[in-house]
């Protein structure tokens, strides 16, 4: 991240220095569409972030700089309702502001540059870091004593109501409480959560993005998720205890398959499978048994594809490669419909895998895909 960058710019416009506060991207092991399910999800805060400098102006009036941005990269806009910004960007900023304050929390206007490194569209939570960062860092500017878990559901909150994404809670959380060197597994439903030491010896963790870029605000995620609640509904008729597809079992989807539309059916079976598949990768990973973790992966995988089809073209490509590769695991990760690929694999496969596929990749699409290797890091914080 480029601090000296933000610190030049802030001071240009500014005329001042503020705080600088940042938050990470994530990765997910496993557990995919399982948040918005009530479900368990593997993700671990990386080393790529959202980074911004910020310093209350004394206004009611918010100056927000996007320094990787080349045009439309300034928004100025107040903090009542209907001063929604124009730019989809300062959407996130102004989203934030405007849940903190819902929930009572007294705050000004500010001045700010911000800056990152998370790809964007790749499925790396781009967008909850940014929210993560403004709900990290205006709560200590203004000194509100939010807790963690509000200010990832601030940042929630800043997707369902202002960006148009009903997304989980999974990104947000990741982003607020990142730990490195651990995964955390999350119980959606509760948000109960334990940190995981992660260090499979003899194997890398890597991410190939696609850089086919998805856009979950388009409305299929959204999709996915009324499909979940229908069935879901469907199933508590039956079953009164079912209040998310994680309680339920593939047997009481089969008892009201004709009772909701096929693609529902499919949708439901893929969530159910994956709540399971988490609980197996759990157990896997306390005996150190990253075959059967891999396994478990290429299973996300195959649901993500076919029974819930959030995959595209380039993202079953790379996790064929990887399979003939001898790649341990492999799959689609984050929403989907475009992005990366995570990939777990012995590390004396690893080049020949890499290799492998960005001939291949290139061969067909006509440019290769961006590799980078994960290290997983701290979560919100005051730099
Ligand atoms: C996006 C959402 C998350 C989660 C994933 C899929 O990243 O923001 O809440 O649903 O997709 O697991």
């Amino acid at each position: 991240m480029n601090i000296n960058s933000i610190r030049s710019t802030f001071a240009k416009y500014f005329g001042a220095s503020g705080s600088v506060y940042t938050s990470p991207g994530r990765i997910n092991l496993i557990g995919e569409h399982t948040d918005y399910n009530g479900g368990f999800v593997f993700p671990g805060a990386i080393d790529k972030a959202m980074t911004a400098e910020i310093k209350p102006n004394g206004t009611d009036t918010v100056r927000a700089y996007a320094l990787d941005l080349e045009t439309d990269n300034y928004a100025a806009f107040g903090l009542k309702e209907e001063d929604i910004p124009k730019q989809q960007w300062a959407r996130y900023i102004f989203g934030v502001c405007r849940e903190i304050m819902k929930r009572g929390g007294k705050i000004g206007g500010f001045d700010t540059v911000f800056s990152g490194d998370v790809p964007l569209g790749a499925g790396m939570s781009s967008s909850a870091a940014l929210e993560s960062t403004f709900a990290f860092g205006l709560n200590d500017l203004f000194e509100l004593e939010i807790n963690k878990f509000e200010l990832a559901k601030i940042g929630q909150a800043t997707e369902h109501n202002y960006c148009g994404v009903k997304c989980g809670i999974m990104d947000q959380f990741a982003s607020i409480f990142g730990k490195a060197g651990s995964l955390i597994l999350l119980d959606c439903r509760s948000l109960e959560y334990q940190y995981f030491p992660f260090n499979p010896v003899g194997y890398k963790l890597v991410l190939l993005n696609t850089n086919v870029k998805h856009a979950l605000a388009d409305g299929e995620y959204n999709k996915r998720r009324a499909s979940c609640e229908r069935a879901a509904a469907a199933i508590r008729k039956q079953h009164p205890e079912v209040e998310f597809l994680r309680d339920a079992t593939i047997q009481m989807l089969e008892a009201v398959k004709n009772d909701i539309s096929p693609e529902d059916y499919l949708r439901a079976g893929y969530v159910i499978e994956e709540v399971q598949r988490v609980m197996d990768v759990c157990q896997a990973l306390e005996q150190g048994d990253y075959e059967t973790v891999g396994e478990r992966m290429y299973g996300t995988h195959h649901g993500m594809s076919k029974l819930y089809e959030v995959s595209c073209e380039e993202l079953d490509f790379l996790n064929d490669i990887a399979r003939k590769c001898g790649v341990t695991g492999s799959r689609v990760m984050g929403g989907g419909f475009g992005g990366c690929t995570i990939n777990l694999v012995k590390e004396e496969k690893y080049n020949d895998f890499i290799k492998e596929a960005f001939q291949s990749f290139k061969s067909k699409f006509g440019h290769e895909p961006l590799l980078y290797d994960v290290v997983i890091s701290d979560g919100a914080r005051k730099l």
